[in-house]
């Protein structure tokens, strides 16, 4: 271990440091599913280095950070989501001292850094696990029902399909709301909660500047663990209160994370946050995630979720704001992550769509996440061959259970596993390697092949092919970011609904008046000022603008 490993590298400079004013509450973030991003060393599998070579391209993009997905020791059951050793790297993924490298990169380019945490279960290789005593006390096992304890103790379904136990040879069973691979934690065990705390300090000390909690919405259960009563229980995620997912209890821990953070960054002069993958069945709800004493940032996957539809979009964003205002929390805004269908297809297959919902996005007061490959506008890949396919849904037959199930039936809200699953319901279509260059597989990806086949035609959407290009979806998205950056007040500051046609909506924000026609035929309107930025050729004659369908358009006022 080098001794650069003790002390981090110097996180950007920007307004607020210790708890003022945030840079998170509208900076953009991109995500970097690192097994996909870039390879450097040819195994197909992406990594720490090939992600820290491509460090100038998230740059030169305009993002203020990015978050990387888990990269720690683990069997992969569920793509590095069954952690066995919290503080390791993966050698899949290289090494620590290839993590500080990447962290100290990131900040020399001005660039933020987060990491995943997993606190809801770890990987049945934990040595937490493996050890027969200390496993008993810190994962959820009890005994089952029947004469012999041969059911299950509860009716709890796995988000990936098939009951939510599994019995071991001593004959109790343990509770695992994903893969059996992933034991739910005991978080009514005080070493539970010291231990999470002291990883989270150990990745501060490198450097991150936050962390995304995973399931942060889970590690409590309701008190002795009652039935639910009905099947489909994936559908009822995110669509009411289960006894296994948002229940009240886990706000202390949020609490208790916030107070580590705080005092983490008043100690070190800096400003650390994170971010909740929590879902719940309303805004309220999911506000309550970002009180002034929890986390930062909640993702909106209500947002996410929300079809292509004036009336529709309109009010899951009002919605979301009154919910975030009510607590002094800006909204984090997110289109597409590794777990649901890329919006190009979610959106009917309709890039037009993706690019408009893009520049909606950003307009919009708060921060926003960004899924590596939709500033290319990847389509998400629906034609993976079953042998190749590695989502542990497709394994635990979550297709006939819907618990990885209803395609791109967005409708439900599950875990966003369940919620958007992609080919099938499953995940592996919006994981698939990104194209950087060339005309044939892998694009660039790496010096070997990539771990998920590409499309053949992916040609055209490389970075290379993009770049340049005026037209193209990334030059597109390197101009929104630029924009936003530019406009002072863009991202934190006031937005007012405008009057327009049934099917469009225009809203102000400091610097511009932005209009979206989710319809699919041109609306003309008085053109309201110049165009800045437009998903597609907005015209203007006369001082009457004609909005393409399916377009957004930023106009200066
Ligand atoms: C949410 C993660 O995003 C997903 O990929 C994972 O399968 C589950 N949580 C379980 O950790």
């Amino acid at each position: 271990m080098t001794q650069e490993l003790t002390s981090p590298s110097p996180a950007p400079q920007a307004p607020g440091t210790g708890r003022g004013p945030g840079w998170w509450r509208d900076a953009v973030i991109y995500q970097v599913y690192v097994r996909s991003f870039a390879d450097s060393d040819g195994d197909g599998i992406g990594d720490l280095r090939g992600a820290r070579e491509r460090l100038p391209y998230l740059k030169d993009l305009g993002v203020d950070a990015v978050w990387l997905t888990p990269f720690y020791a683990s069997p992969q059951a569920d793509g590095g989501y069954d952690v066995a050793d919290y503080r390791a790297v993966d050698p899949l993924f290289g090494t620590l001292q290839d993590a500080d490298d990447l962290i100290r990169t990131a900040h020399d380019l001005g660039l933020r850094v987060i990491v995943d945490i997993v606190p809801n279960h770890t990987s049945d290789r934990h040595p937490w696990f493996q050890d027969p005593e200390l496993s008993r006390q810190r994962y959820l096992f009890r005994p089952g029902k029947g004469e012999s304890g041969e059911l299950p103790p509860n009716d709890w379904e796995s988000v990936f399909g098939g009951p939510a136990w599994t019995r071991t040879d001593r004959g109790d069973w343990y509770l695992h709301l994903f893969a059996p691979e992933q034991p739910d934690l005991n978080w009514d065990n005080p070493e539970v909660h010291t231990e999470f705390e002291a990883i989270m300090r150990f990745w501060l000390d490198l450097g991150v500047d936050g962390f995304r909690v995973d399931v942060a919405h889970g590690m409590i259960k309701a008190p002795g663990l009652p039935d639910i009563g009905h099947g489909a229980q994936a559908q009822l995620i995110g669509a009411q209160v289960l006894p296994f997912f948002d229940q009240d209890g886990v706000h202390a821990i949020h609490r208790a994370w916030r107070r580590l953070l705080d005092g983490y960054g008043d100690a070190h002069g800096r400003q650390v946050i994170g971010v909740a993958e929590a879902w719940a069945p309303t805004a309220e709800r999911l506000a309550l995630y970002v009180r002034p004493d929890e986390l930062h940032q909640a993702f909106n996957f209500q947002f996410l979720n929300a079809p292509w539809q004036s009336d529709a979009l309109r009010s899951v964003i009002d919605a979301s704001l009154a919910a975030t205002a009510s607590v002094g929390a800006p909204t984090t805004w997110v289109l597409s992550n590794h777990d649901v269908v890329r919006h190009t297809t979610r959106l009917g297959g309709s890039l037009a769509r993706a690019r408009a919902a893009i520049l909606l996005m950003l307009a919009l007061p708060g921060s926003a996440y960004l899924y590596q490959g939709e500033e290319l506008g990847l389509p998400e890949v629906t034609d993976l061959p079953d042998e190749v396919r590695q989502d542990p849904a497709f394994f635990r037959g979550g297709r006939a259970t819907g618990a990885a199930g209803p395609g791109t039936d967005t409708e439900s809200a599950p875990d966003g596993v369940a919620a958007a699953g992609g080919q099938d319901g499953f995940r592996d279509g919006c994981r698939v390697p990104l194209p950087w260059s060339g005309e044939l597989p892998p694009y660039g990806f790496g010096p070997g092949g990539s771990w998920l086949p590409q499309p053949a035609d992916w040609g055209g959407l490389t970075v290379a092919a993009q770049t340049g290009d005026a037209a193209s979806t990334l030059e597109l998205y390197r101009a929104a970011l630029d924009l936003r950056r530019r406009l002072p007040g863009l991202g934190d500051g006031p937005m007012t609904w405008a009057p327009a046609p049934d099917g469009v909506l225009a809203f102000t924000r400091p610097g511009l008046l932005c209009t979206v026609n989710t319809l699919g035929h041109d609306v003309e309107l008085p053109a309201p000022g110049t165009p800045l930025l437009s998903s597609a050729p907005v015209t203007v004659d006369d001082a009457t603008g004609r909005l393409p369908g399916d377009s957004c358009t930023w106009w200066a006022i």
